[in-house]
């Protein structure tokens, strides 16, 4: 938890307070709950009416624990809190609410004077030190193009590593690409027989594309394919030479692919791996599931029996001796484990995989009760499923099998081509438009899978991906260059030691408390692995800037930002400062980049 000093002003003394009113319950049921600070602290919320307080205190739940109604607990409480010492706020209570209001300077000199020391590290804290966390995102397949089905993964997941590092977890980063599987068998197949021999060694992801769609065709006629690429796929599981050296050209073929597109869009990882770097380590797995006598037999195969919990069963190993994805994923699980002591490993992958990952915790735990080993020494329940919805796209289904596929690509192409010709428009001769226009195009892409909560699904729709009105990537990035040609046109000096009474306005206010609050946007997505926190409340923060910047005073003129008054030009130019800080900021969270001009 961000701490934030009225809250926590606000959690101590209602602390105290519930201890003196309920001093029986308190006397019964211990510093818990209510009692609790930090259980209060964690219960604050913003007030649905924001003229009725700063943050808000809800004790519906409280009524049946106190043995009071709800308004009663409420007003008994503020009157507690306001008949002791004054400091930095007040309460007032209404109908099971008690409503906290702050002292406007007090917070408007804190958080200024925090976000020009601190700049861009703004928000950043510790609270993640000393705990590691591993992000998995992205994973596309080898020997496949990179598809717009995996922008969400690759665009959450870089987001969030963004995230916890800013938080100051250690945070690794994985790409795991899927570099292994029967598809290879198809792809060895498909190559040997009608690989064009003009191209050999100068193949692009898009040839072993059409090489793979014209194996599923051949294939509905000729049933005898997909046998053969059982058969060399086995071969290449058992380290047949041909058949690896065509592997590694396909893999390589693919990550220099997937690398220039991650350097377009500026995606990171910190490790690069994949499913073949398992391919020795599944033997132990194996050896460890039959130690724990949780193996049995099933047709010829190897498998884990989920009967009891509702689960298709682990299969480790085919009757034909192949592994599969879940070995691969739980041998990934045991290797990340010990090489890396995590504390938490996430996985960013779509919904439609939930059923996998309930198998692959559902197992590592069973294989822990098993070992017996102790709670603390656990790592089954350090793994987390970050799924998230799938894109749709109209009525149409993508399916790779077929070619049906929109390369990533061709869409961040297009969008920046739009946003060049709505640059041209507007700004004709603005310094470095293709750079320029490329930031914004993927601006718009980045906040289109982040514009919803990760669990809904989002229809690919041109229009809406390119979208620049409204809430979108654009208008933020918009705002920002229109906040930063504010800054070069002033020519004073920035300082944060100023009258913060002259900022008295209702923007004003605004704009200071969403500054504070951007520090629990941050913890907040962290929380639940939602960047949409973060690009809510950066769309929140830009209209009540823009509001701000708009307004006009009583004759009908815009009320100038820079004015002759420059005193209240000095606080009003700190607060666009504070605004672009936390803009920028906030959009690098995001991965978006946030262009001074545009
Ligand atoms: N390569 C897989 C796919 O594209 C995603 C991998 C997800 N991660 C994992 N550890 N299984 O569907």
């Amino acid at each position: 938890m961000l701490e934030n000093k009225f809250k926590s002003e606000f959690a101590l003394k209602a602390s105290e307070a519930f201890k003196t009113v309920y001093a029986d319950k308190y006397k019964e049921i211990g510093d818990e709950q209510v009692f609790n600070s930090s259980f209060i602290l964690d219960n604050i919320e913003k007030p649905k009416d924001s003229t009725k307080g700063r943050f808000a205190f809800p004790v519906f739940r409280h009524g049946k624990l106190l043995g009071d109604n709800p308004p009663s607990i409420a007003s008994k409480i503020t009157e507690a809190i306001n008949s002791s010492d004054k400091n930095l706020i007040s309460v007032s209570s209404i109908a099971g609410f008690i409503n906290i209001q702050t002292d406007f300077n007090v917070e408007a000199a804190e958080t200024i004077s925090d976000v020009i020391k601190n700049d861009s590290n703004y928000g950043s804290s510790d609270i993640g030190n000393g705990k590691k966390i591993l992000v998995e995102y992205s994973s596309p397949n080898i020997a496949k193009p990179f598809g717009v089905g995996h922008i969400r993964t690759t665009i959450l997941g870089n987001s969030l590593r963004r995230i916890f590092l800013k938080l100051g977890y250690d945070t690794i980063g994985i790409n795991y690409l899927g570099d292994w599987g029967t598809q290879f068998g198809k792809m060895i197949v498909a190559y040997k027989k009608w690989a064009d021999p003009t191209l050999i060694d100068k193949e692009t992801v898009s040839d072993l594309l059409a090489l793979y769609v014209r194996f599923h065709e051949e294939a509905e006629e000729n049933k005898s394919l997909e046998d053969e690429a059982r058969d060399e796929f086995k071969k290449l599981e058992s380290g047949d030479s041909e058949n690896n050296a065509l592997w590694e050209k396909f893999r390589k073929i693919s990550i220099d692919e997937f690398s220039r597109v991650y350097d377009i869009m500026g995606i990171e990882f910190d490790w690069i791996t994949g499913e073949a770097f398992l391919n020795d380590k599944m033997e132990s797995t194996i050896d460890a599931f039959e130690k724990a006598n949780l193996v049995s037999e099933s047709d010829g195969a190897t498998i884990v029996d989920l009967q009891d919990e509702q689960l298709p069963p682990v299969l480790l190993k085919k009757a034909d001796g192949a592994t599969l994805y879940l070995t691969r994923d739980l041998s990934g699980y045991l290797y990340r484990a010990d090489k890396y002591k995590f504390d938490e490993m996430l996985y960013v992958v779509a919904v439609n995989q939930s059923v996998h990952f309930q198998q692959m915790f559902k197992a590592l735990t069973m294989l822990e009760d098993a070992q017996s080993v102790p709670d603390d020494k656990r790592i089954s329940t350090k793994g987390k499923h970050v799924d998230f919805g799938m894109i749709k796209f109209g009525d149409k289904m993508m399916s790779t099998r077929k070619g049906h596929i929109i390369f990533l690509e061709d869409v961040i192409k297009e969008a920046a081509k739009l946003a060049k010709e709505k640059i041209e428009e507007k700004t004709p001769d603005l310094e470095n438009i293709d750079e320029i226009a490329l930031q914004i195009g993927l601006g718009a892409i980045f906040y289109s899978q982040m514009s919803v909560r990760r669990q809904k699904d989002v229809n690919f729709r041109w229009e809406e991906v390119l979208s620049f009105e409204g809430e979108t990537g654009p208008y933020l990035q918009y705002t920002h260059a229109r906040l930063s040609s504010l800054m070069r046109n002033y020519k004073g000096t920035i300082d944060a030691d100023i009258d913060f009474s002259l900022l008295d306005c209702p923007e004003e206010k605004r704009i200071v408390e969403l500054v504070t609050d951007f520090k629990q946007a941050i913890a907040d997505a962290a929380r639940v692995y939602e960047p949409n926190m973060i690009a809510n409340h950066l769309i929140e923060l830009a209209a009540a800037f823009n509001k701000f910047y708009q307004r006009k005073d009583t004759e009908g003129r815009i009320d100038k930002i820079i004015s002759d008054n420059t005193e209240l030009t000095k606080a009003r130019i700190v607060l666009v400062k504070a605004v672009q800080v936390v803009i920028k900021e906030g959009l690098y969270l995001l991965g978006i980049k946030a262009p001074e001009a545009m």
